[in-house]
């Protein structure tokens, strides 16, 4: 079994909250694993050539290439993103954009794997982590647990933190923000007992799940829960 770890940040990976909890997870499974970041790489969203129609390859000349036989040999994936907007970051989003690719006809390449949704957030990391558990499902990918938590938003080692009126320290603290040392106050994903916790327990999940149900039950499974939640859309 080899799990493949994704970390969407573009910040350094000490320095990332995603990173630090992707990684968490994937020490927890006690598996094989690699762990990729994606940040400095040059991936671009899916352009809608239809090119990957006939063989569930992609056409375009980007970082993504290299990072496609990986996906597909892995048993399983972690995939963690930061919350920008209350959504999933650009990088990462381009990068499962193009997973359009497997999705063709019979190209069952990915169907009934497994994966851990991160989400990392100044505040919250649900939003990220519910748009993966979107894409994996679109595989037919299971997605067995979700992490979420909170990272240090850039505001508190931005220089500005005590005094600007949008960022997160004015938002939590006030006015008592100026009298703050903001960089002791900074969440650190690695010092949150409750998320390493979280993340322990999706890396056990992940295993055991991987252990105990076979790839056919868990393409059934997501391909009933799919066509259901397309039906209710339409
Ligand atoms: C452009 C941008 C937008 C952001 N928007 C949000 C947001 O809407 N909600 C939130 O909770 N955090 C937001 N953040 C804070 C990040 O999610 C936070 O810093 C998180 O720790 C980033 O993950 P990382 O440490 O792995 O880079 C934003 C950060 C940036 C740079």
């Amino acid at each position: 079994m080899k799990i493949l770890g994704i970390s969407g940040s573009p910040r350094k990976e000490e320095q990332s909250g995603v990173y630090q909890t992707v990684k968490a997870v994937l020490d927890a499974t006690g598996l094989d694993y690699e762990l990729i970041s994606l940040r400095g790489k040059k991936i671009g969203g899916c352009i809608a050539c239809l090119k990957c129609a006939e063989d569930n390859v992609c056409k375009v000349k980007d970082d993504m290439e290299e990072l496609r036989e990986k996906i597909v040999e892995a048993d399983a994936y972690v995939i963690g993103a930061p919350n920008y907007y209350s959504g999933i970051n650009a990088l990462t989003r381009a990068f499962l954009e193009r997973w359009f690719q497997f999705r063709h006809r019979e190209g069952n390449l990915l169907w009934g794997k497994r994966a851990v949704a991160v989400g990392i957030g100044g505040t919250s990391g649900v939003p990220p982590a519910e748009e993966i558990e979107m894409y994996m499902m679109y595989n037919f990918i299971k997605p067995v647990a979700r992490v979420t938590g909170q990272g240090a938003a850039s505001c508190y080692s931005c220089g500005f933190g005590h005094e600007c009126k949008v960022g997160i320290p004015y938002m939590l603290y006030g006015d008592e923000a100026k009298n703050k040392v903001l960089q002791e106050l900074a969440p650190d994903v690695r010092k949150d007992r409750e998320l390493m916790n979280s993340a322990r327990r999706a890396g056990e999940l992940l295993a055991r799940d991987l252990a105990e149900c076979s790839r056919e039950e868990v393409t059934r499974e997501m391909q009933k829960l799919l066509f259901e939640k397309m039906k209710e859309s339409v």
